[in-house]
């Protein structure tokens, strides 16, 4: 018998304790929080692919909890790093008394980047490392003007939500949002999107265009071949920043270290996240020394930080993911793993007997989207998958993409079974 992390499912067999669970927690958090409608499994333990809910019921984690688990849950050697670290010291003083762990943490994350100067500003969520990057490209330009992109995602945090465009987000806050930013569709076509670009850029005084160099929750959805490249120049020509958030697609996600060098690109700020902590929480926005020092130095009360900004467990299992990522190869196993994936569902949900010609699949490594004709119909799909055992979630503003990011560490078994659970799942919806 295989250990726990390399599974197969057993589908959602009972639901008892769930119920139990949802009852108790519908009356102590509040209720914007968590959909209890349709009774979701309560996480206990995680190993490898494998979740195992409060039922007993084995999960298949084709999610990768939010993307987030890369190197699958529960890493011995993120693990063992975690338990070290805490016997030493559990919570530091980040910008005051800094744990050491924090320079090592950025000495390796540092030298992954595409600059020989990498300088970083640590957070705990995606949404920290966006407000990071915002504030640092209006110091280093001296403008109030922000360029993002229809349909991206960046976090909720006030200064994020003003880049991220979902009007489920933003109307009950819109008048608290920065009225300075402007948006543009995401390129179909790279000609016409760099138009519409260089129409706001020639207008405006801009100082950050902020893209998602493959767009998650907005459906993953791919630039066009020889945007991004453009997209730079254009932004350069005008004077602006370019700020790459790959707080989804970074670090091995996309089957590269970032997906910007799918298009040999490199931007002028990097927002990271998600898969960087190694299940803890863990962001940082990174630039060359050039950009940053637009910063002024911290004399005493540094004008930007927070109370677990370079969290010692943090840090710990940063470090250990970033040896992970490289000691493993986990981008190319997410290449390797993400093509063959690809062209399977391909396979078996558009050209094969009991395809259907209106499913799209795309993606890039282990980012993987499934566009159906139908709104609402991802939804479904995933709520099908999970009484089968396997996580995936809807995305895009219509529901009509199931998303796939899996850790890199499945067995072949678990691909094989778990596209089995997808392909069923996509292929019943109405
Ligand atoms: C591209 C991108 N940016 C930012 C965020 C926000 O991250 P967090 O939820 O950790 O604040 C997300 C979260 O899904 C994301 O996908």
């Amino acid at each position: 018998m295989s250990e726990f992390g390399a599974w197969l499912p057993s589908g959602q067999r009972s639901r008892r304790k769930a119920e139990e669970l949802a009852k108790r927690l519908s009356v102590v958090e509040s209720r914007n929080i968590t959909d209890l409608r349709d009774t979701p499994p309560f996480w206990t333990r995680a190993r490898g692919a494998n979740v195992e809910d409060a039922d007993g019921n084995i999960l298949l984690d084709f999610g990768g909890a939010f993307g987030v688990s890369l190197a699958g849950h529960g890493h011995p050697t993120i693990r063992d790093a975690v338990q070290r670290q805490s016997d030493l010291l559990l919570h530091g003083m980040g910008d005051i008394h800094p744990p050491r762990i924090k320079v090592e943490l950025l000495e390796t994350l540092n030298a992954l980047c595409p600059w020989p100067d990498a300088r970083t500003i640590l957070g705990t969520s995606g949404s920290d490392a966006v407000e990071s990057a915002l504030k640092t490209t209006r110091l280093a330009t001296g403008r109030t003007g922000i360029l993002a992109f229809e349909g991206g995602y960046h976090g909720l945090a006030l200064g994020a939500l003003a880049v991220t465009d979902r009007e489920h987000f933003r109307v009950p806050f819109v008048e608290r949002l920065s009225p300075h930013v402007s948006f543009v569709p995401f390129p179909v076509d790279a000609e016409r999107g760099l138009e519409a670009v260089e129409g706001v850029l020639a207008s405006q005084p801009v100082g950050a265009v902020i893209i998602e160099p493959i767009q998650g929750r907005g459906g993953v959805r791919i630039p066009p071949a020889g945007f991004l490249p453009g997209l730079l120049e254009t932004a350069h020509r005008h004077g602006a920043l370019v700020v790459f958030d790959e707080i989804f697609t970074g670090l091995g996600r996309t089957g590269r270290r970032f997906a910007g060098e799918w298009e040999d690109t490199v931007p002028d700020v990097l927002c990271l996240g998600k898969a960087l902590g190694g299940g803890l929480p863990l962001s940082a926005c990174v630039a060359p020394a050039t950009i940053m020092e637009a910063w002024p130095p911290s004399a005493g009360e540094a004008v930007h930080t927070s109370t677990f900004l370079g969290h010692p467990l943090g840090c710990a299992s940063g470090l250990a993911f970033l040896r992970v990522l490289e000691d493993e190869a986990l981008a190319e196993r997410a290449d390797v793993l993400g093509r063959q994936m690809l062209s399977d569902l391909r396979e078996a949900l558009t050209v094969g007997p009991a395809g259907n010609r209106d499913v799209r699949v795309r993606g890039r490594g282990l980012m993987i989207g499934i566009e159906l004709p139908e709104p609402g119909a991802a939804v479904e799909a995933a709520r099908r998958a999970l009484a089968l055992g396997l996580i995936a979630l809807p995305a895009g503003p219509e529901g009509r993409v199931l998303e796939l990011t899996p850790p890199a560490v499945l067995t072949p078994d678990q691909v094989n079974r778990g596209l089995e659970i997808v392909v069923d799942a996509v292929l019943r919806v109405p």
